[in-house]
């Protein structure tokens, strides 16, 4: 695999450490913060120790914080920003569609056209129904999957992320002590006080074994109403799934009569089909997120006609699965998504695709140029650093020791003072404003700051 280039480029960006500083912006304004917002904001997410710099604003690829410091957006809003910051095109649809009103007792017309260009791209996708988060979207199929079945049940994937749903939070954070065996791993609580009903109801799952994934859904097949799965979840590392693995759980669910939703809140990011496409496996519902909004609050389950039907109003009587919510399919959202969406031909999908196989490679190669312990995992524009030299293939091999996660969050600390944005869990990825020239700057920044590393 080609690897950017250091030698065009041989500057690291500059410093941006003044958030850091005693008395900085962004430390008065966490200071006023813990006043009135438990922990200085409203997303556990963005917390980072001792406090984060305070966004100002951003342009393209680059964030300018409250202290004027601008670093290279390598997080994009958690993936969700595909074309950078106030690209003109979005920013002249959500516009022009805001003049017009922010929200109303009616639907809108925009969320037709993006609904059709969801069914037109993703494989598995007849009929949409739009949210407002991802978590929402999550929450809204797997109901959606127990009316159609008639199940209680669902099962879900030891340390996969899918928002904030308590079913969907099962085993996300499991550790070698409550883990159990690979076969029927346990149900762990996330958030303290998950009812026991919850964590009873929700079957756990080993990532890319397909033998003992199979073997259990078939063991609890009667009672499970779906399969949820992440095709490239990020908190199991960012290993995408194996061919074989999704076919093998397609082949179960469909024996089975449960319903396979694949969680491509992320992933839709890999392919302009989705990495359902990008895989070959097709699931029969799909939640979506982030990109489809343009950068505004978005969240969708697409699916199959009969599946989706348990939504559908217009049959008499309320529908299997009523599903409101006062501003569902927000027409500024949907005009922000469409453009967005538009935006992002096979050949944008391409580009990307190729910019960040290149930027793979050439992480992978400052890791074992510096002979620090690292290596970066991803598909497409996402990326992941890991701060260890092991195989990476499920959540038990790619979930880090205390001692690797503290490496991690130094060295992303040390990014973010060079003038690179990124996931204190390593995880980053691109947008489409960025170029050979940006990445060049962030691997060079990358090896100085391995070179840091190696030395302390
Ligand atoms: C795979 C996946 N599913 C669901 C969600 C939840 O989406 P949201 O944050 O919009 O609620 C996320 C968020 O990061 C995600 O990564």
């Amino acid at each position: 695999m080609a690897t950017i280039s250091k030698v065009r480029t041989p500057r690291p960006l500059a410093r941006t450490a003044r958030w850091a500083e005693p008395g900085s912006k962004s430390a008065t304004l966490f200071a006023r913060a813990q006043g009135v917002l438990p922990g200085g904001n409203s997303r556990t997410t963005v917390y980072m120790a001792p406090y984060p710099p305070y966004a100002a604003a951003g342009q393209g690829c680059w964030i300018t914080d409250v202290e004027g410091d601008r670093r290279l957006d390598c997080l994009n809003n958690y993936t969700a920003l595909i074309h950078g910051h106030a690209h003109p095109t979005i920013v002249e649809a959500a516009t022009r569609r805001l003049a017009l009103g922010a929200s109303f007792p009616m639907p809108t017309p925009e969320e037709i056209d993006l609904a059709a260009l969801l069914c037109e791209r993703l494989p598995s996708a007849e009929r949409v129904r739009f949210t407002n988060s991802g978590s929402e979207a999550v929450m809204i199929a797997v109901k959606g999957a127990r009316a159609f079945t008639g199940r209680p049940k669902i099962a879900k994937f030891e340390g996969a992320y899918h928002g904030s749903y308590d079913y969907a939070e099962v085993s996300l954070a499991s550790t070698p002590e409550t883990w159990g065996s690979l076969a029927a791993p346990a149900s762990t609580e996330y958030s303290r006080g998950t009812p026991p009903a919850v964590l009873h109801d929700v079957v756990v799952l080993p990532f890319n074994h397909a033998e003992h994934a199979v073997a259990r859904i078939e063991r609890e097949a009667s009672h499970l109403a779906a399969v949820l799965v992440d095709p490239v979840p990020n908190r199991v590392g960012l290993v995408p799934a194996r061919t074989e693995f999704l076919q093998a759980l397609r082949d179960v669910t469909r024996a089975h009569g449960i319903v396979l939703i694949f969680d491509e809140v992320i992933s839709f990011r890999v392919g302009y089909h989705g990495a359902q496409g990008a895989l070959g496996v097709t699931p029969d519902m799909t939640t979506l997120g982030k990109i489809i909004g343009g950068g505004f609050p978005v969240g969708a389950v697409a699916g199959r006609a009969d599946v989706m039907t348990v939504f559908d109003p217009t049959r008499g009587g309320p529908p299997p699965a009523p599903h409101g919510g006062t501003f569902n399919a927000n027409p500024v959202t949907m005009a922000a998504g469409l453009a967005a969406m538009r935006l992002l031909t096979p050949d944008a999908y391409a580009r990307l695709a190729d910019l960040g196989a290149k930027l793979r490679a050439s992480l992978d190669d400052c890791f074992k140029q510096a002979g620090v312990p690292g290596r970066v995992t991803g598909l497409g524009s996402l990326f992941r650093l890991h701060p260890v030299d092991r195989e990476l293939s499920d959540y038990r091999s790619t979930r880090a020791t205390p001692a690797e996660s503290e490496r991690l969050v130094r060295l992303v600390r040390r990014l973010m003072e060079h003038g690179v944005l990124m996931s204190i869990t390593g995880l980053g990825c691109l947008s489409t404003p960025m170029g050979d020239a940006e990445l060049e700057g962030l691997v060079e920044t990358f090896a100085a700051v391995l070179e840091i590393e190696r030395l302390a």
